[in-house]
């Protein structure tokens, strides 16, 4: 299955960090919004990472000026028609999903292959909402997509040995490191993430310590990067704690039970850096 034309499909923090990274690897790549404002919002969000590549010097004027050169944006599905691969970023829910593999399959020829980087819905089922469940398959992308390694490829009931094999050695072109995922919630990332974060919550509503001394802890007596409490303002306490909704939904497990803090913050809209105040404020 030669790839050459990669489609994303939503442009907010993951797809847009997807686009740069398909782009960044020489493939024709063409990103899709629902409506302009969003889209250059989106594609704004790329200019800048590259041009701060290249302040920093990671990134030379030459190759910034290629990934843009082979980056488009559109709010049309037709012009997915020329896509050998499909990686659909947009939002958690299943309803959406369904509506966009629809119009998709309507435009997108017989033998391209559809990825989802949903980080937690059920990649079978999503398959089965396409007219390609054999050629369908999960590919999980971390933040910030162009700076983290990882990424995991999930193979649902459905996906053929083909295009699982396909969808691997694409993750690995784009300089990746691809492992391997079973299609249950969580895949093995946040299997792992998940109820840590959820932990340090529990942890820190029994009075264990303060934000500060816990993230520290983790920072500095094991070497993670960030702290829990600053981690899960990154990832956002509403993904956080929708993530962890359907873990417990199909382990019901405790473990995986967010816990009431974690629940009222998102009600009172503290979602994290997103929205300007999560465990921290910025
Ligand atoms: N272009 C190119 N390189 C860049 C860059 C840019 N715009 N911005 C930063 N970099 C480089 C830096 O030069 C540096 O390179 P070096 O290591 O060679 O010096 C490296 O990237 C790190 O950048 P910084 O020094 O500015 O920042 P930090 O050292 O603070 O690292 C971080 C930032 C990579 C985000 C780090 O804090 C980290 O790894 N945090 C954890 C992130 C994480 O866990 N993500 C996963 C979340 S879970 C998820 O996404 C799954 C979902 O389903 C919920």
């Amino acid at each position: 299955m030669a790839i050459s034309t990669v489609g994303v499909l939503g442009c907010g923090l993951m797809g847009a960090g997807i686009a740069q990274v398909c782009a960044q690897a020489g493939y024709t790549t063409i990103v899709r919004e629902v409506e302009e404002p969003l889209l250059r919002k989106g594609l704004g969000r790329i200019e800048k990472f590259l041009a701060d590549g290249v302040t920093r010097g990671k990134v030379t004027p030459e190759a910034r000026d290629a990934t843009l050169g082979k980056l488009s944006g559109t709010t049309k599905f037709e012009d997915f028609a020329r896509c050998d691969l499909v990686i659909e970023a947009i939002i958690e829910n299943v309803d959406e999903k369904r509506r966009a593999y629809a119009a998709l399959d309507a435009v997108v020829g017989e033998a391209a292959i559809f990825c989802s980087n949903t980080s937690s819905l059920c990649i079978t089922e999503l398959a089965a909402a396409t007219r390609r469940p054999d050629r369908f398959g999960g590919l999980h992308f971390f933040n910030p997509v162009p700076l983290m390694k990882l990424v995991e490829v999930v193979r649902g009931l459905s996906t053929t040995d083909e295009t699982y094999r396909a969808v691997f050695a694409f993750a690995q072109s784009l300089g990746k490191e691809p492992i391997t995922a079973p299609d249950r919630p969580g895949f093995i990332v946040n299997r792992l993430l998940v109820p840590y974060l959820l932990d340090a919550v529990r942890a820190y509503e029994n009075g264990l310590g303060t934000l500060e001394d816990i993230d520290k802890g983790m920072t500095l007596g094991c070497g993670h990067p960030m702290g829990p409490f600053t981690l899960l303002d990154f990832v956002g306490l509403d993904t956080t704690y929708y993530i962890a909704n359907i873990m417990f939904e199909e382990f019901r497990e405790p473990q995986y039970a967010p816990p009431p803090l974690l629940k009222r913050m998102v009600l009172a809209g503290r979602l994290g850096r997103k929205s300007g105040q999560g465990f921290y404020k910025y």
